[in-house]
């Protein structure tokens, strides 16, 4: 099983630049292009869909979406909107069913199962695991204990090193940790939100978050940097279950000289 994961295209209305700089609908459409050639089983968006979580945005990504030639699971993140999100995907014929009232959580089945999990918080741009998310991750985690289990979520639920984004991450961690503790299948944690690739652990499982559509976060590790951005190549997540392993590749998108033979 092939899971594409892209995260943070920030979509917005026509002739406006993803903060002044950069168009992102054509980024997103190359990126989506390119995942399509891997023929995944399953495209994954971890969030932050459009800047501004207005329609026309979502109307956009509506568009670009609604030829990926595999099913689609997306989550609202801290710059969509959640009825917007709601509203605006509604109607596209391959994407995971999302519920009709309250947080956009979701979930995939298949040999790798995928559960799209909402901790956004309408208004703010942290995330949090409330008692409520606990429970209902904790339920649709029992319903298939035996399954591999990734859970995708918008904001990680750590600190990255980077003070700017540390403040906007997700809180409520031991609620999740806890919820973790009881089911082992979860042999992943994903998740968007940081414009960059980053690998860590979280209760024990491997966590990373994927690269963005949008600009690149940048690198500044040291307490109270002035965040910025670079307009480095998007990048995207392919997820590889088999023979009993997931690899988690990351590959650049774009067009570059090669293929070269290699030796
Ligand atoms: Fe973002």
């Amino acid at each position: 099983m092939l899971i594409a994961h892209l995260s943070d295209p920030h979509l917005c209305p026509e002739g406006q630049l993803y903060q002044s700089v950069l168009d992102t609908t054509p980024r997103f459409a190359e990126a989506l292009e390119q995942a399509a050639t891997f023929s995944p089983d399953l495209l994954i968006l971890s969030g932050d869909l459009t800047e501004h979580g207005d329609a026309e945005s979502y109307a956009r990504a509506r568009e670009l979406l609604a030829g990926f030639p595999a099913p689609i699971l997306a989550i609202p993140g801290n710059h969509d909107d959640r009825e917007g999100f709601r509203m605006g995907l509604s109607g596209l014929p391959n994407l995971i069913p999302l519920p009709t009232s309250g947080p956009l959580h979701s979930a995939a089945d298949g040999p790798i199962r995928v559960i799209g999990f909402d901790v956004t918080v309408p208004g703010d741009h942290h995330g949090l695991v409330t008692p409520d998310h606990a429970a209902w991750l904790d339920a649709t985690l029992s319903a298939a204990p035996d399954r591999p289990t990734l859970v995708m979520m918008h904001q990680p639920p750590y600190a990255t090193g980077i003070s700017f984004i540390d403040e906007f991450r997700c809180f409520g961690e031991d609620l999740l940790a806890e919820v973790l503790s009881r089911h082992p299948q979860v042999i992943r944690l994903l998740a968007g939100h940081v414009h960059r690739f980053m690998l860590t652990s979280f209760a024990g499982r491997p966590a990373l978050t994927a690269p963005a559509i949008a600009t690149s976060l940048a690198l500044r590790l040291d307490p109270g940097a002035e965040p910025a951005s670079f307009t480095e190549p998007a990048a995207f997540l392919l997820h590889h279950w088999r023979d009993g392993q997931l690899v988690s590749h990351l590959q650049v998108s774009g067009k570059y000289p090669g293929p070269h033979p290699f030796f």
